[in-house]
């Protein structure tokens, strides 16, 4: 029987402080009517400011480790995909597989923007049947009110801080594990969602600082609709690369940038309302977390359980799009 990648256990990390919609009308010009309506956001958590990407992915890996009964020592592989690393190098994987304790085994980050979790859920699943790897730990982690533009309306309150973290392992029944998985990308439109200076194009300097070109970036209304519609279609692939039709999931779990879009989604596809899970209420958008954070919370719930169908969708800066199919 072939082997496919499993789900061993799952984690989740948000900081202690809670940023209501209410603490964000005292930054800037904004409202809890505009932000609900227009993203269903109420609340997301912010770091302190002494809390880096791998404070959250630790907890949160743990969490995971314990739920798959496995150690540190157990890991063959870290695959952290996050867009708000530690240090731009080395990695934050790398700075994980110290803090945790792993053995000397690989370890990199990923960089997809919000679909870097599926991005690194693929590559494990890769990896597993490949036989190179029997367990790999994936985190998707972000500290995105480290990148914030706070005079920033359009995006400063539609951002929080988490980790969520998976381990996977190989499974042999013939039945449960990963259906299929789909990834893609369109570089031609990666202006619409950046962070322009930091890097090697703008190095930083007084200039970038002052002008606050080490902040996220959004043209968010040029993304609404090709966020609509490439997770519409992830889905459809996802299912029809696996033999399966729509009506066969039992569970999708859609990145949570924007309940409008969210909504649209399942509009599109049919799915019925208690087939699409929602958190982004509590968390608001945080980037390669959210899909993590809502696989995790859907278990917890009782919504996803063994057997269940699970499609689990993304989409990002690259942009980026794509997702993983599981049977639980
Ligand atoms: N509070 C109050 N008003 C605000 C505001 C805020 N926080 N932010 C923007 N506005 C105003 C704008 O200034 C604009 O005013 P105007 O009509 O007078 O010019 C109006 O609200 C509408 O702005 P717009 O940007 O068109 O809103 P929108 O309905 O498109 O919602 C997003 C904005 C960002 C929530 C939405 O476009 C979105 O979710 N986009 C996709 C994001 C995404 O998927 N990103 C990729 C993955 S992370």
């Amino acid at each position: 029987m072939a082997v496919r990648s499993r789900v061993l256990g799952t984690g989740m990390c948000v900081p202690d402080l809670i940023m209501t919609n209410d603490d964000l009308t005292r930054i800037v010009d904004t409202s809890d009517e505009w932000i609900v309506s227009r993203t269903g956001m109420k609340e997301r958590h912010r770091v302190r400011p002494d809390q880096a990407a791998s404070d959250l992915a630790i907890p949160a890996s743990r969490q995971a480790l314990e739920e798959a009964g496995l150690g540190a020592g157990d890991l063959d592989a870290i695959i952290v995909a996050t867009i708000t690393p530690d240090t731009i190098f080395p990695s934050t994987s790398c700075i994980l597989q110290d803090k945790l304790g792993a053995r000397h085994i690989t370890a990199f980050d990923v960089s997809a923007g919000c679909t870097g979790a599926i991005y690194a859920l693929a590559l494990a699943d890769m990896m597993i049947r490949a036989g190179d790897a029997r367990h790999v730990l994936i985190v998707g982690v972000e500290v995105l009110t480290k990148i914030t533009n706070w005079t920033d309306r359009s995006t400063c309150v539609l951002f929080g801080d988490a980790a969520g973290a998976m381990v996977v392992g190989p499974c042999d029944d013939g039945r449960h594990g990963m259906l299929s998985y789909y990834l893609a990308s369109d570089g031609a439109a990666g202006n619409t969602l950046f962070m322009p200076a930091g890097g090697s194009r703008l190095p930083a300097s007084h200039e970038t600082v002052d002008q606050r070109l080490h902040c996220l970036y959004m043209k968010g209304n040029e993304l609404f609709r090709p966020a609509v519609k490439m997770m519409s279609d992830s889905c459809i692939l996802l299912a029809e690369r696996a033999g399966l039709t729509l009506a066969d999931i039992d569970m999708y779990v859609f990145h949570q940038a924007n309940l409008r879009i969210i909504e649209a989604v399942g509009k599109r596809l049919e799915i019925p309302r208690e087939k699409v899970f929602v958190n982004i209420h509590k968390y608001a958008n945080t980037s390669t977390a959210t899909t993590i954070l809502a696989v995790h919370e859907a278990r917890r719930e009782g919504l996803i359980g063994s057997g269940s169908i699970v499609s689990q969708v993304a989409f990002g800066a690259g942009l980026t799009w794509g997702g993983v199919l599981w049977r639980w």
